[in-house]
């Protein structure tokens, strides 16, 4: 009889403080025309492509960044501003809300971190969506909201202009004082309670109109989102949060949770900037793999990288219900992998048949923190008889069994594009970005695994140090795969990122045909062919897209572009090249996939590559 008083009691009183934070906080009455959004450039991201996402002619960027001379080469991590227009938004603060196209791959987390460059977060665009977060259809049109501020009299009325600034790690008050012409003071008054050394977080910065000029602060154009606004989203996010919550009773507590145990990359681990800008595709299905957060406080991880390499035994086998059979998900080459369910987290544990030497602890050590969204994480270890490698644990299996696997529906020619590129990205990442660079030299379609999302990440990677420290016998076993082998390797052991290149290329024929790496003919002789000799037949013809189609996996049916198909093929032929000089690098492999995952007006070929023969064969010449 008592609680429905209660609970209308409550609900007004929650109102009434929704409102009092709202008035403190970040009231508005109007907007203004022009705002700049500061939008990190992410290798092969170009303005034609921010031009789409802003709704902005380039021309009409450029006048915001006199400093960019080539705007068709704009080099990736250069900051541009993109003038927008700030309105008021439900009267509660500045902003303007962009319409997004979802893709296949994409999550409100890549549309906040990657296409929009950290502009907006992760939480704020599931909260300007009615699509659950893993439940968004593609195709659909997504709300992204990006803040903005107008000025605010109490501070200055000096400025008008005002440019939304992700923090990023690096830069500190001082320095961006330099860099916007403005005092700290002034900055500060802007942004009061803002650390600008956080590394993440939105600020408001004073900007300069194309003319190089601060405009000044114009009548109507009162501090929407006021200073303290980010504090003020949050209080009263949270009290959106808490009425939810009271008239619920239930929803979002289990959403927390689950955001509390999932996997993150550690912040301050070994993935650099640089990595995270590899995380992209054309506006599609990119995302960064930094777990900076705007609006909200970093989440706990239940396994923590720097604390927990080394696992204890008993905690694995209890994870694994004492290694059961029951448990175990693959067997490769070296050993069993079993599922485990760690610390609230699902996980992949590898138990390996061998002992590691010292030299090979050490080295895990250095895995342990190479993050990518791209590479299968190793969480850790334990030595205890035999060694057992923990990984993340990657969902729906890997891609051989996706490609040949009874009881799978089959992969979707844009799904088997997506995975090489991601594949390539995570490949590209070891190769050119961790220090030191890394060669996997295990590369096949077993190593591919494929998460829920049906995204690809490369596993294994770094394993092949374990015979550079461990016992001889054991080379042959872990380092390659027959019908993955490029000559050079299979026959002196000459070692280069081309072996993975090559590899690689085995694994698009692999993508396009659906075959394994080595086929056995059904002739009399029952003999066994390289596949990349029956591609190579067919690529040799005249006329070779007529015969292709004989060797396009069927379960495609006739359900994919026959000219995307030649290219892939086009592309696995030149990664397998007999020279290995001549096979292209990861890196142009992956801007030549991300070519076919764009409408091809995108971008202009001829910017992105180094070597002039992929030019060619990607623009179909
Ligand atoms: N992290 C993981 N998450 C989920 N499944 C995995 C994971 N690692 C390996 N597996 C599964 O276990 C199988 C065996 O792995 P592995 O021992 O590396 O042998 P191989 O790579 O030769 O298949 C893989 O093919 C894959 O299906
Ligand atoms: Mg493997």
């Amino acid at each position: 009889m008592t609680t429905k008083p209660n609970r209308a009691f409550f609900l007004i009183y929650f109102l009434f403080l929704l409102l009092i934070i709202i008035k403190a906080q970040g009231s508005c009455v109007s907007g203004c025309n022009l705002a700049l959004a500061s939008y990190t450039i992410w290798q092969g991201a170009n303005l034609t492509y921010i031009s789409k996402l802003f709704g902005k002619e380039p021309s009409e960027i450029m006048k915001y960044n006199p400093n960019v001379k080539n705007p068709d080469v704009i080099q990736s991590e250069t900051q541009i501003n993109v003038p927008f227009s700030c309105e008021c938004l439900d009267g509660i603060f500045q902003g303007h809300t962009f319409s997004y196209t979802m893709q296949a791959g994409n999550t409100y987390k890549s549309i906040a971190k990657v296409d929009f460059s950290n502009l907006t977060t992760e939480e704020w665009v599931t909260r300007v969506n009615r699509y659950k977060p893993n439940d968004i259809p593609i195709g659909v049109k997504i709300n992204v909201t990006i803040n903005c501020s107008c000025g605010d009299e109490r501070v200055s009325k000096g400025y008008g202009l005002f440019l939304t600034y992700p923090l990023r790690p690096g830069d500190d008050l001082p320095r961006l004082a330099v860099e916007s012409g403005v005092s700290a003071e002034v900055l500060q008054g802007y942004n009061a309670g803002a650390d600008f050394s956080a590394g993440n977080g939105l600020v408001f910065l004073p900007a300069k109109d194309e003319n190089g000029n601060f405009p000044p602060l114009q009548k109507l154009g009162r501090s929407g989102i006021s200073p303290g606004a980010i504090a003020g989203i949050v209080v009263g996010g949270a009290v959106v949060i808490l009425l939810l919550a009271f008239a619920s009773y239930v929803g979002l507590n289990r959403r927390t949770k689950v955001d509390e145990v999932s996997l993150l990359p550690v912040p301050g681990s070994y993935e650099d900037h640089n990595s995270q800008q590899l995380h992209h595709g054309c506006g599609s299905s990119m995302y960064k793999a930094s777990e900076s957060s705007t609006v909200v406080s970093p989440r706990l991880t239940g396994i923590t990288v720097d604390k927990s390499v080394e696992f204890p035994y008993e905690e694995l086998a209890k994870a694994t219900d004492s290694f059961s059979n029951a448990n175990i998900i693959g067997r490769g080459g070296f050993g069993s992998v079993y599922y485990a369910e760690l610390r609230n987290e699902k996980a992949a544990i590898k138990k390996m048949d061998m002992q590691a030497s010292n030299e090979f602890l050490a080295e895990l050590k250095v895995l342990t923190h190479v993050h990518h969204l791209n590479l299968v994480r190793l969480i850790g270890y334990c030595v205890e008889g035999s060694l057992f490698l923990v990984y993340e644990y990657i969902e729906n299996g890997n891609l051989s069994e996706h490609l040949r696997g009874s009881g799978r529906d089959p992969l979707s020619w844009p799904a088997r594009v997506q995975i090489a590129l991601d594949s390539a990205r995570g490949l590209e990442y070891i190769h050119e970005h961790t220090v030191p660079v890394y060669i996997h030299r295990d590369i096949k379609s077993a190593n591919i695994l494929i998460d829920k999302n049906f995204r690809g990440k490369v596993a294994d990677f770094g394993l092949t140090k374990l015979t550079e420290y461990g016992s001889s016998s054991l080379q042959t076993r872990l380092v390659g795969t027959f019908g993955y082998m490029p000559p050079e390797y299979a026959q002196y052991g000459e070692i280069s990122p081309k072996v993975d290149v090559y590899a690689f290329g085995v694994v698009l024929y692999e993508l396009v045909s659906g075959k394994e790496a080595i086929v056995r003919t059904n002739g009399p002789e029952n003999e066994s062919k390289a596949l990349i000799a029956l591609f190579e037949e067919v690529l040799g013809q005249p006329d070779p897209k007529e015969y292709l189609g004989k060797l396009v996996d069927p379960r495609l049916g006739d359900s994919y572009p026959l000219d995307s198909v030649f290219k892939v093929s086009q592309l696995a032929k030149a990664c397998t090249h007999e020279n290995p000089q001549l096979r292209p690098s990861m890196r142009s492999i992956v801007v030549a996939l991300m070519t076919l995952t764009c409408a091809a007006e995108d971008w202009d070929v001829g910017s992105f590559y180094e070597n002039q023969a992929l030019v060619h064969l990607m623009s179909g010449r």
